[in-house]
Order: C-alpha cells, then sequence, then structure tokens
C-alpha cells in the first residue's frame, strides 16, 4: 500500500489529478482505453477541475476514456446531490468523452434495479473477468467509501458488482460498487484531506479490521495497487 502525503489539500488533489492522468496514459498505450470508476462527494472536485484544465492536462486522451461512477444518490441526476451532476459540471461538460462511454446510475429506478442494471452494464462492458483499470474513493468521517456504510448490507455483497440499499443513518437509499469490484480493480486510490477525519483515519489505518464499523478497511485489492493520498491534517493520527 502506497501513500502519498502533501501539505495542503489543494496539493493533494495536484498530486491525485497528476496520478490519474499518468495512469490512464498507461492504459490506454497497453490496452487502448481507461476505465474509471468516480467517487463524489466534496473531497474530489478540485481533482475534476484540474483535470478538465487543458493548460494543466493537455495531453489527456478523453475519447478512449470509460467512465463509471463510484456511487450514486437516489436523486434525480439535475439533483445538487448527484454525483452524476457534481462530475458533468466539474469534468465531463468540459472534456471530449463521448457521452455513451459516460455510464451514469440509473437511480430514477429504486435503489435494488438500478443497482441491478448498473452491475449489468460493467458486465457487457468488463465480461466476465475485466476489471477497472483505475477506480477514486473518498472517506467519510465515519468510515464510509463509495456507498458502503457502516452496518449496511452491501458491505456483505460478495459477488455483484452493485448493490442498492437503505441507508438508515441518512435515512436514505443509495446505490454502490461493491468490495468485489473496487478489489478487481488494478489501481485503487483515496484521497482524503483535513482534520476533521484524522481520527477516523488513524483508526482505519491502526485498528483491527472490522469492516462493519470502518467500511474502508474492506478495500484491499486482490491483484491491484492501493494508493492513498492524503493531505498532512489528515494524516496526523497515523505516523
Ligand atoms: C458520496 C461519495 C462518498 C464520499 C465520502 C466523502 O456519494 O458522497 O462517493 O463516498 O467519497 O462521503 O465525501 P467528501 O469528499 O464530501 O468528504
Amino acid at each position: 500500500m502506497q501513500r502519498e502525503i502533501q501539505s495542503t489539500h489543494a496539493e493533494a488533489c495536484r498530486n491525485a489529478a497528476t496520478l490519474i492522468a499518468e495512469s490512464a496514459r498507461e492504459s490506454i498505450a497497453q490496452r487502448g482505453e481507461f476505465s474509471i470508476a468516480l467517487a463524489g462527494g466534496s473531497t474530489p472536485k478540485n481533482v475534476y477541475a484540474l483535470l478538465a484544465d487543458k493548460t494543466i492536462f493537455p495531453d489527456i486522451d478523453w475519447p478512449k476514456w470509460r467512465v463509471f461512477f463510484t456511487d450514486e444518490r437516489c436523486v434525480p441526476s439535475d439533483d445538487v446531490e448527484s454525483n452524476y451532476r457534481m462530475v458533468s459540471e466539474m469534468l465531463l461538460s468540459k472534456v471530449g468523452i463521448c457521452p455513451n462511454c459516460v455510464h451514469r446510475m440509473e437511480v430514477e429506478l429504486t435503489s435494488v434495479p438500478a443497482a441491478d442494471m448498473y452491475a449489468q452494464a460493467m458486465h457487457n462492458h468488463f465480461g466476465a473477468d475485466g476489471r477497472f483499470d483505475f477506480i477514486l474513493l473518498g472517506m467519510g468521517g465515519d468510515g464510509h467509501t463509495a456507498s458502503l456504510f457502516p452496518s449496511t448490507e452491501a458491505l456483505d455483497e460478495n459477488d455483484a458488482w452493485c448493490f442498492g440499499n437503505e441507508v438508515p443513518q441518512l435515512d436514505t437509499e443509495r446505490v454502490t460498487l461493491t468490495f468485489p469490484a473496487i478489489n478487481a480493480a488494478r489501481r485503487v486510490m483515496f484521497l482524503v484531506t483535513g482534520a476533521s477525519k484524522a481520527d477516523t483515519l488513524a483508526r482505519v489505518f491502526n485498528d483491527e479490521r472490522n469492516v462493519s464499523e470502518l467500511p474502508a478497511q474492506g478495500v484491499c485489492p486482490t491483484d491491484g495497487e492501493l494508493i492513498w493520498v492524503l493531505d498532512e491534517a489528515v494524516a496526523a493520527g497515523i505516523g
């Protein structure tokens, strides 16, 4: 497991964007495309803005990108809470990715059918034994990642790549990639910043494995790389 600690959130985002751009170049050179699942929330917004900035990353081969999402809130795609809306505004609307290369979770359905459809869409793309080139994850203050929340059913899904379930602590439904999908990836990157998550990150790194309580501990790629991109504030407790 690789740790990269930058002094500020901005520098951590710049490092994350650079690592993603480098991974894309490698994947496209080796396999002709770059399949990535993007996180929602607020932390990665700067990463998406940097990637979309042609003065910083002029050579990204966008038409070879295949974009998926790590999770989605069950809201309309134009809702301010929608991860799809955030990624579209910050990135997809600014770069030349063909629309049918962007795979949105169709959460207008209820979460279970939406998850089944998304699992099928991934299967159609990757086939029986394919895998993501890259998965970008965040981490919440409760140790959740994607929409794998403490004590939810999705944590126990050992086969399907996508799961829809109630998240009682948020009184809502969520659709999320599962550990089988995440841990099959070639490269998984957590981008976590801010002092408010320092205690949780220390628990994820130092406490005995308890995925039900700290779902981020369930991310351990089977045959892939795990990279933590952090800022000093969040890394204060991991030594
Ligand atoms: C989401 C994300 C989620 C996010 C964490 C951290 O839908 O919210 O995919 O897993 O990464 O909640 O969110 P922040 O980056 O906003 O702290």
